[in-house]
């Protein structure tokens, strides 16, 4: 496959970098551009955009083979309260051969700066308007998109990014709606993603591939932006989308950091002939499959870059071993470094790196290419609830190998299961999820798949399906695929919006009197939210229990399925309970808008403990 456009002239000119990095910035076409931003402030403050240019321009290296370019920008005390107090250097790299560029930034800050929280950190390429017009993000989801156009004459809708298009120039997409948060990802599932031309005889793609998300904040199941209308093609570091003002770069006055964002790769592939545009995804996907096979990258100037030689790897055997009995291996499970702190932090964690991977059907793991230094390591694991932890702390030397052997987790329980409703799973994906409004669907989503849950407005329908009474599911009657509302939103009753009150019924044979029974209660997200849990009477003016104001992780807006993994563990004396029917009722008791929710993940009864737990 050949390389798009003018850029194949840099690769045989390799000696005058400035004007090498004029051409890599100028990206894919004359009629589009790049810029990289911070979206920060000082403590407690709203957030302002920072567009940060170069102010020193430095040659790393130049070579017949590489050539590397760096744009520093140091802070000074002029800067304070306009620019985020940290030191930038935007790196580019361009290799013979090589059909695109490497991009990475370090952050530095020494000593002496301001305190600062840091909300988002992201490169953006905006792609020549009117020529990329087909986006890729997945297999699954890629297909031809309207244009800014289009939505600039759309109708705005209740979130702002989402807009109605009611007047496209290709009318195959009115009616639909289009909003970029219908776009995001889980990081873990986004190593390619980007867009391609039709207009030419010669189709171009342009793709950002992300072969490490060692660098990039709050763990694998973190979402994040990918690609929109534009068109936009984005590689987000950090930011609080689907994680809220938990997920935040802070750092205290004098507080010094340094940490390496990347190297990404910015690729760009081409066809000879129109009707070979289709190849240009599965390439890209080759592509980023070399780009994983050749990291960590030997070739980055940095020293602050740890290059292979001087990573480490975990290796291990993690089992489970769920109410007693005997350990089975974790399949399947997550298991992470990341900087030392509680079981799950790593999910709210954004200044260090952190590296993941998945146990095999066994309960084996390795973890490679980690960067030298002090973590903990984290795991979880699909079918059972709640956070391990490894509390002895890591240090990983330069080159190191540790085999921790065979570690157990023991997952919260206090006795045996009563009933249970929902996977563990971190997310309310097994829930029902509506059939969108048919005036306010996105046709990527509309074969009714796993990615429904993307659809636009699907809180609205909550109240259409319980217009007079709120949610009551009955244990061994309901099944949760179809009777469990993927979240429980507010009810709009004559454009007011008011708290809801879901009941679960379920029978009792017998009581053990004077036993403790233990409640789980795993949510997959909160936004603006308090839940409060009353057994057997809703009048009582004190809930038996309730979560407090938490989250802001604004899942349900942006159409995802999940945000922040919250466990509460709810013990009830036998003396709140009934032989019969009892009911628990679960109330979101605060109410101003159609955005606030909770996403429960899984929740569970059980009964006093017995020997054996
Ligand atoms: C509008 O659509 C026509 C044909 O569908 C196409 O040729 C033209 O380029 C489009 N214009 C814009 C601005 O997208
Ligand atoms: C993840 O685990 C697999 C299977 O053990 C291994 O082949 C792979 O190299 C590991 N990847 C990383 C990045 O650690
Ligand atoms: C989507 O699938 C569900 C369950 O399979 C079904 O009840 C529903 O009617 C389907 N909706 C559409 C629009 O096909
Ligand atoms: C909603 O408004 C209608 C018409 O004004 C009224 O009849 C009805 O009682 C109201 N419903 C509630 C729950 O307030
Ligand atoms: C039940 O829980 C209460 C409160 O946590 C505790 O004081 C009590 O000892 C428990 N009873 C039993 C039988 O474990
Ligand atoms: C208990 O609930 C079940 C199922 O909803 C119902 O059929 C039964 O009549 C109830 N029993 C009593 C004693 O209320």
């Amino acid at each position: 496959m050949k390389v798009a456009s003018q850029k194949q002239v840099s690769f045989k000119w390799f000696g005058m970098a400035v004007q090498f990095s004029i051409i890599i910035l100028s990206a894919c076409s004359e009629r589009s551009f790049r810029y990289f931003d911070v979206v920060w402030d000082d403590p407690g403050k709203s957030g302002k955009f920072d567009r940060i240019s170069g102010t020193n321009f430095s040659v790393i290296v130049a070579n017949e083979s590489i050539v590397e370019v760096s744009f520093l920008r140091t802070w000074q005390t002029s800067m304070k309260g306009s620019c985020v107090p940290i030191n930038i250097d935007q790196r580019y790299i361009m290799r013979r051969g090589e059909s695109g560029f490497y991009s990475y930034v370090i952050f530095d800050r020494p000593q002496g700066l301001p305190a600062v929280e840091v909300y988002q950190i992201r490169n953006v390429y905006k792609l020549a308007v009117n020529r990329f017009s087909y986006m890729a993000i997945s297999d699954t989801r890629q297909r031809n998109m309207p244009s800014l156009t289009d939505r600039k004459q759309g109708r705005t809708l209740a979130y702002p990014e989402a807009v109605l298009l009611t007047n496209p120039n290709d009318s195959k997409f009115k009616g639909e709606v289009d909003d970029k948060y219908q776009y995001s990802s889980e990081i873990k599932d986004d190593r390619v993603h980007g867009w391609i031309t039709q207009d030419h005889f010669a189709p171009e793609g342009f793709w950002i591939i992300t072969p490490s998300n060692e660098f990039r904040s709050a763990g694998p199941v973190k979402q994040d932006l990918t690609c929109h209308v534009g068109p936009t093609v984005l590689s987000m570091y950090t930011s609080t989308h689907y994680g809220g003002k938990d997920v935040t770069m802070t750092f205290k006055e004098g507080e010094t950091h340094k940490k390496v964002f990347g190297p990404i790769f910015v690729y760009l592939n081409s066809a000879s002939l129109k009707e070979q545009f289709r190849t240009l995804w599965p390439d890209a996907v080759r592509q980023s499959s070399n780009e994983v096979e050749k990291w960590p990258y030997d070739f980055v100037g940095s020293k602050d870059f740890i290059p292979p030689n001087q990573r480490g790897t975990v290796a291990g055997l993690l089992q489970i071993q769920d109410g007693g009995g005997k350990a089975q291996p974790a399949s399947n499970a997550s298991v992470g470094l990341a900087l030392p702190g509680k079981a799950g932090s790593w999910q709210k964690e954004c200044k260090g790196y952190q590296f993941w991977n998945q146990t095999d059907k066994n309960g084996n793991f390795l973890i490679k290419n980690i960067v030298p230094g002090d973590y903990n390591l984290y795991a979880w694991v699909p079918g059972f609830i709640g956070d391990y932890m490894y509390t002895t702390k890591i240090t990983i030397k330069p080159g190191g190998n540790i085999n921790l052997g065979s570690l157990v987790y023991n997952p919260p329980r206090n006795g045996p299961t009563l009933w249970e409703i929902g996977i563990p799973d971190r997310s309310a994906a097994e829930f029902y999820i509506p059939d969108p409004n048919p005036e306010l669907i996105n046709r990527l989503y509309s074969n009714n798949g796993t990615d429904k849950f993307r659809q636009y407005g699907l809180w609205e329908r909550y109240t259409e399906l319980y217009p007079k009474q709120d949610l009551v599911y009955t244990v061994g009657v309901s099944n949760y695929h179809k009777d469990w509302f993927y979240a429980q939103v507010t009810r709009n009753v004559n454009k007011t919006y008011v708290p809801t009150t879901w009941q679960i019924k379920f029978p009792l044979q017998n009581i053990i009197m004077g036993g403790n029974y233990t409640l789980q209660v795993a949510l997959a997200s909160a936004t603006y939210s308090r839940v409060e849990v009353r057994f057997n009477d809703p009048n009582v003016k004190l809930p038996h229990f309730s979560t407090g104001p938490i989250g802001d992780d604004n899942a349900i807006a942006r159409h995802g399925i999940h945000g922040l993994y919250r466990l509460y563990t709810i013990v009830v004396g036998s003396n709140h309970l009934v032989k019969g029917n009892n009911t628990i009722y679960l109330t979101r008791s605060k109410a101003t808008s159609f955005f606030e929710g909770v996403m429960y993940d899984y929740i569970r009864l059980e009964s006093p403990p017995t020997k054996a737990t």
